[in-house]
């Protein structure tokens, strides 16, 4: 059954995926199957995406209502939903108004537009570009992939679009030597995530948003897989007690129903008037319900505490692995968002898990990636971290190094 639908995969869809040789049928939890009945423990969550694990109750509750009810009107309309939707995230951050869109490269694409709008209606032509890092990791779209600074992505789609500045990360006198009377916005993650999992440093971050602030230039945080509690706060930049003016939000915003959405200031969103910017799709009724219940449930239940506290566990024993194996560098990441660095070839280990029946990424070859949904609990952080000693202590340079 696996393979044949592995080869029609192969004859049907596009070649755009390294896709795991696994056929995810049913997920629960922090649990998925396959088409054969095998169960993986789900460290991935869909790239942090299934924040309160799949098959989550009040999101198929809220789901359901809705399709029951609309599905989709457009934008032409009031929508009871996406007003609520608007309302809990604006109670929730720093923001004022809410755009919503339907992934994270077009949250970025809204956030790019939205600088450069608002930097043209203060001070005219000229002061459009934007200050992007190194490492980062913003989309797919020729605007996002253009403010990603990683080039390998851009390989084969030049020209990408001017207006890009690429600065090394955690550097300040970089931003500063870069900023200009062009530059309208610096654009950033908290934690470059698809990058490694590199978190900014705190001094950095908040002297850059001083700077940023005396000089007008707008800062854009891309929180599509920090934010919605995944670092253990709402949001990432809660960490570092500044605000940005300009926040892309989707991954983890529905819990898996295809949604996203740039939050921002009164005064900045104000830059947007009606045929400036547009979604046919964004917030309708469908994906606002299941925001909605996405927000609900990461408040009532309290998941952005155990989060905090869960990846604290989590955190421990991944610094008990690090004691033990030279070849693991380093372990960073907030909340629960963790990468571990090894100096050994990671592509295969994540294999490795694979067959254990542990479902991770590794990025850039030699970092682990977990993103587990959070509401992972000690049991299942204790399965990882068991299967991964068992994993690491056979590796060449193991436990007797
Ligand atoms: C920080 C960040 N921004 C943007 C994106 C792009 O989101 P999407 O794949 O929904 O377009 C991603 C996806 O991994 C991401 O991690």
């Amino acid at each position: 059954m696996q393979e044949e639908l592995i080869k029609k995969a192969g004859k049907y869809l596009a070649n755009t995926y390294n896709r795991y040789p696994i056929t995810a049928t049913k997920g629960e939890g922090c649990w998925l199957w396959d088409l054969e009945g095998r169960r993986y423990l789900d460290f991935l969550a869909g790239i942090a995406v299934c924040n309160l694990g799949h098959a989550r109750k009040e999101v198929i509750d809220g789901l359901t209502a809705q399709a029951a009810k609309l599905f989709h009107v457009s934008n032409l309309f009031y929508m009871e939903p996406q007003v609520k939707a608007a309302q809990l995230l604006v109670e929730n951050s720093f923001g004022d108004k809410v755009f919503f869109c339907n992934s994270g490269a077009e949250a970025n694409e809204a956030a790019i537009k939205l600088a450069r709008r608002y930097s043209w209606k203060r001070y005219g032509e000229g002061r459009h570009e934007i200050i992007v890092m190194e490492n980062s990791f913003h989309g797919r779209t020729m605007a996002t992939l253009s403010a990603t600074g990683q080039f390998k992505f851009h390989e084969g789609f030049a020209p990408m679009l001017p207006g890009f500045v690429y600065v090394p990360f955690n550097n300040l006198s970089a931003a500063e030597k870069a900023i200009n009377e062009k530059t309208c916005a610096v654009m950033l993650e908290p934690i470059q995530a698809e990058g490694g999992i590199y978190p900014a440093d705190k001094e950095y971050f908040t002297a850059l948003r001083t700077m940023t602030k005396e000089k007008d230039i707008l800062m854009i945080l891309d929180e599509v897989q920090t934010g919605m509690g995944r670092t253990g706060k709402f949001f990432a930049y809660e960490h570092y007690g500044v605000e940005p003016d300009i926040m892309s939000l989707a991954k983890a915003l529905g819990n898996g129903f295809p949604v996203g959405a740039i939050v921002a200031k009164d005064e900045v969103m104000e830059a947007f008037v009606p045929g400036t910017h547009a979604a046919t799709f964004g917030g309708n009724p469908l994906a606002a319900s299941a925001v909605i219940a996405t927000i609900n449930a990461l408040i009532d239940e309290g998941v952005i505490k155990h989060c905090e506290e869960i990846g604290q566990y989590l955190y421990q024993g991944l610094l008990s692995l690090k004691k033990k194996y030279p070849f693991i560098i380093d372990i960073r990441g907030m909340g629960l968002i963790r990468g571990i660095e090894l100096s050994i070839d990671g592509d295969s280990i994540q294999r490795e898990f694979m067959k254990e029946g542990i479902i991770l990424n590794c990025t850039k070859g030699r970092i682990l990636r977990l993103v587990p949904p959070l509401i992972v609990n000690k049991e299942e952080i204790d399965i990882f971290l068991e299967t991964a000693d068992r994993i690491f202590s056979k590796q060449p340079k193991g436990e007797n190094g």
